[in-house]
């Protein structure tokens, strides 16, 4: 796979135990990057950072709320002193809920859309300033299929709502750092196999298996690997662009 050797990457929301955040933070870590556990959850970021050093990668842990922009800030400081620099951000914190748009009131859609898109934003935003001084940045958010489609297993309107915004800001955000030697993109999930699918009835489950042409969930590290290559010096001509990984559950 592509070398990460002396970069440095942030991932958002890799303190989930099963996450796919924390499945990205080891393969980016094996890659040799330095990678920075940030989450707002304090016992999962000390067993990423601990499954990171059993595998004798380098990691920071930092407790970060991304719906706060001191929180985004502190954290770049945190990370600035540690290693000097920040060369990947991937964007994974994100939240979701099951509901209908007749059911959801305006505290649900502002909560999801807090943390899935003006949170990424925050994060977004704290890092440019390091990466444009660098001439050198990878920005990698976690859109969904649920954007491109609608609907989903587990996410709302709302959710699927967010997950499109993240599109739209990235091709833009694009454009505005191009010539930084950043690159910008997203992707796309489909159902991938976290404990939230574990935990479907096993005839849901099969439903929505029959959906997929290839037949199963993916795996997080179907996800993570595709972000490792993103963030490689190899996908340098790579920008504005989101890549499906969803079994061909959705096609372009
Ligand atoms: N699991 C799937 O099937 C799937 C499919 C498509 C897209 N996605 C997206 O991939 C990403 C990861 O999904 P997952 O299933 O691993 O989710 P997860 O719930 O396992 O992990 C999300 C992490 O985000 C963290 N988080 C939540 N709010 C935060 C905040 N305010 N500040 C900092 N951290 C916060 C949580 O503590 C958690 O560790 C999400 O953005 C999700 O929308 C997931």
């Amino acid at each position: 796979m592509f070398k990460l050797n002396d970069r440095v990457a942030i991932v958002t929301g890799s303190g989930s135990p099963k996450g796919i955040g924390r499945t990205i933070a080891l393969t980016l870590a094996k890659q040799g990057a330095a990678v920075v556990i940030a989450d707002i959850n304090k016992e999962g970021i000390a067993d990423t950072v601990k499954a990171v050093e059993e595998i004798g990668g380098k990691a920071l842990g930092v407790e970060l709320n991304v719906t706060s922009k001191e929180s985004c800030d502190a954290m770049v400081d945190k990370v600035l002193s540690e290693f000097g620099r920040i060369d990947i951000l991937v964007n994974n914190a994100g939240i979701s809920q099951k509901v209908t748009v007749q059911e959801m009131t305006l505290e649900d859609i502002t909560r999801v859309f807090s943390v899935n898109m003006f949170g990424l934003f925050l994060c977004t935003q704290s890092v440019l300033e390091t990466m444009k001084k660098q001439k050198y940045g990878r920005i990698i958010s976690l859109s969904s299929v649920s954007a491109k489609r609608g609907g989903g297993v587990f996410g709302g309107p709302h959710y699927s709502a967010s997950k499109a915004a993240v599109l739209g800001f990235s091709k833009n955000l694009a454009r505005e750092v191009a010539q930084d030697g950043i690159t910008v993109n997203c992707v796309a999930p489909g159902l991938i196999n976290t404990e939230i699918w574990k935990s479907l009835p096993e005839a849901d489950a099969k439903a929505v298996i029959d959906g997929i042409p290839v037949g199963r969930p993916g795996e997080t590290q179907e996800v993570a690997s595709t972000i490792a290559f993103l963030a490689s010096e190899e996908a340098s001509y790579i920008t504005g662009e989101d890549i499906d990984i969803n079994g061909g559950s959705h096609m372009d």
